[in-house]
This record gives C-alpha cells, structure tokens and sequence, in this order.
C-alpha cells in the first residue's frame, strides 16, 4: 500500500505502541486520549490522517470497557477523518471467554464486542492469540491472527530444561499444549480442571506423566490465575521437578498475585500485551515482548505480503 502508514495508541499499552513504532522506526502518532470531566472518553487527533494506512494498538484489557470505548471512538475519529484504512490492533481481544451460550439468557459477548468495532468503521483487525481462534469468524471483516508461540518457544529453548513435558491446565488448552510440546521436543499432559465460578477451579485428574519431569504449563491467558496455580499444585503432588508456567496475557487480576506467590514454580513467563503493573511485577516472572512480532506484521499487512510467514523459528521477540 502507497499511503502512509501511521500507529496511534489509547491508553491501555502506550510502551507497547512505542515498542512497536521502534521497530518499524516510525514515530507514535499524536492523538489526545483522555476524559471529560464526566467521565466520557475524549478522543481529538493531533495529526493529518487524511488517506493514511492507520494501525490503533489497544489490547482490550482491564479496564475492559474503558478500553473498549477508547478504542471505538479512535476508530471512528479515524474515519470520520478520512483515513484510507483503518486497522484494529487488539493484541489482547477482552470478552473472549463469553463466546458462547453456554447457558439460557446469556449474551455472546464476543460477538457483540466483534459487532462493536466494525460498526465503530474498522477495516480489518490484528489480533494475538485469541481465546479461540474461531473468534475470527466472529468480525464480518478480514482478521490477522498471531500466535505469542515462537516467542515464548525461543525462550524456552535458550532454558534448555531437560526431561520437560508440557501440561496443559485445561482440556481447551490442550491443543496449545500440543503445539509447544512439538516445537520443544517435549512430552504432553493434560490437566482435567472443572470450572466451579468465575474464580475458583477445581482439578480432576491429570491424563499423562508428570512423575520426575520438569513441568512446563501454559495456557492463553492468566486471570486469577486460579487454574494455572491449582495445575501447578496438582503435577507438584505427582511428583513433577520443576514447574514453570507460561502465558500470553497476563491479566493478573485479584486474586492472581496471591496466588501466583504461594505457587510452587520455578519461574512466570507472560508477555507484554497487558501492561504488568510495578507492583505484580516479581523476581521469578519473565515478561517477552511482543513488540517485533506485533511491528513484522503491521508492515507485512502494510506492504500487502504474507503474515503467516511470521510463524517461523526464527522470528522472536
Ligand atoms: C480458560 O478457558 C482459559 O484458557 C484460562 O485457563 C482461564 O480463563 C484462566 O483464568 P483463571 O486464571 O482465572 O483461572
């Protein structure tokens, strides 16, 4: 594409826009994101974007909602603006669990928020490790997704951590656990957890061989960190060595620190989609970036070339 390529941020990951624009080596665009002082969002871009390729990075976590708004009215300032193209970056897609009926009376929120951001004059999306991938059939609108995998995998490859089997602490997360075991040349375990509440986790069963390996667990996502802490426990009393566990959102809601403190790991590993606060921020948690992978794609889709070329060894944070 001949437009300018443009990257403007809300306020839920600006070190990551900056990241991302270091990488592409331009500069953050200047775009007010703030409040009125009732509260409503106040969005003014300081800027020509007129005919522009733009790229809004805003994961939509906590405060989702407030992140969500701030990402819909920049959307439509954009338009309203006559940007050429405008392209959602949610490397973090908040609501992502409500993506299904699994009960009477309930929304599908996904959708809904899915339906939110097109109305809002998105062209296209890029998104991170989605809760699923079937979310993207969720946006009537093109979807880039990318997976977090080769970053964490390199890192776990420069640990070169012997006897490892990967576990997953779900049976929804098993096929992500497939992945990484392939790509470590490890072992595959699957924890049995039934969901209790939002909170609280219960687990079953483990199918597979923890007994003396080293134990690496890793799931999409760590909110209140309830069910990969419990995993933790349950291949720690099956005899596992050494437990890590790994994530690509590190939600870390409460009363995930708690939790994570208490857990008998080795060592946390997330990523940068969430911004880790100071104060959850622990000597035995690693945080990668995802800044190059997120920035590789930004100029692949800029350029018109191939994404999935992204998905090879070499490409790390
Ligand atoms: C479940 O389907 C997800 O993949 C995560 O395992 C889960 O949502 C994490 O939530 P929490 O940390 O609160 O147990």
């Amino acid at each position: 594409m001949q437009n300018q390529l443009q990257v403007f941020t809300g306020s839920a990951n600006r070190r990551l826009a900056e990241r991302i624009c270091e990488h592409i080596g331009i500069r953050l665009g200047d775009v007010i994101v703030g409040r009125f002082a009732d509260g409503e969002v106040r969005v003014k871009i300081n800027q020509d974007v007129r005919g522009s390729d733009i790229f809004v990075v805003q994961p939509t976590c906590p405060p989702v909602n407030d992140h969500l708004m701030e990402l819909g009215l920049m959307v439509d300032a954009f338009r309203r603006a006559s940007a050429e193209r405008i392209t959602a970056v949610v490397p973090y897609f908040g609501y992502a669990r409500q993506d299904r009926k699994d009960e009477g009376r309930v929304p599908i929120s996904a959708k809904f928020i899915a339906n939110m951001i097109v109305a809002a004059g998105a062209d296209r999306v890029l998104a991170l490790d989605l809760h699923a991938a079937q979310l993207q059939g969720f946006f009537d609108i093109p979807v880039d997704h990318l997976y977090a995998k080769p970053v964490l995998v390199k890192y776990f490859h420069r640990l070169q951590i012997p006897d490892l089997t990967v576990v997953a602490p779900d049976v929804g997360s098993s096929k992500l656990a497939r992945g990484y075991a392939k790509r470590l040349d490890a072992d595959l375990a699957i924890v049995d957890k039934r969901r209790m509440t939002d909170t609280e986790t219960e687990v079953m069963s483990v199918i597979g061989t923890v007994k003396s390996r080293n134990v690496l667990l890793i799931d999409d996502m760590i909110s209140t960190a309830g069910s990969i802490t419990q995993a933790a426990e349950a291949v720690k009393d099956l005899g596992a060595k050494d437990v890590y566990l790994a994530a690509t959102h590190a939600i870390l809601c409460d009363p995930a620190m708690e939790r994570l403190d208490k857990a008998p790991v080795q060592q946390v590993v997330v990523t940068d989609t969430i911004p880790v606060p100071q104060d959850k921020r622990r000597p035995y948690m690693k945080i990668l970036s995802t800044a190059r992978l997120l920035g590789e794609a930004i100029l692949r889709i800029h350029h018109a070339q191939s994404v999935s070329k992204l998905f090879e060894p070499e490409i790390d944070e």
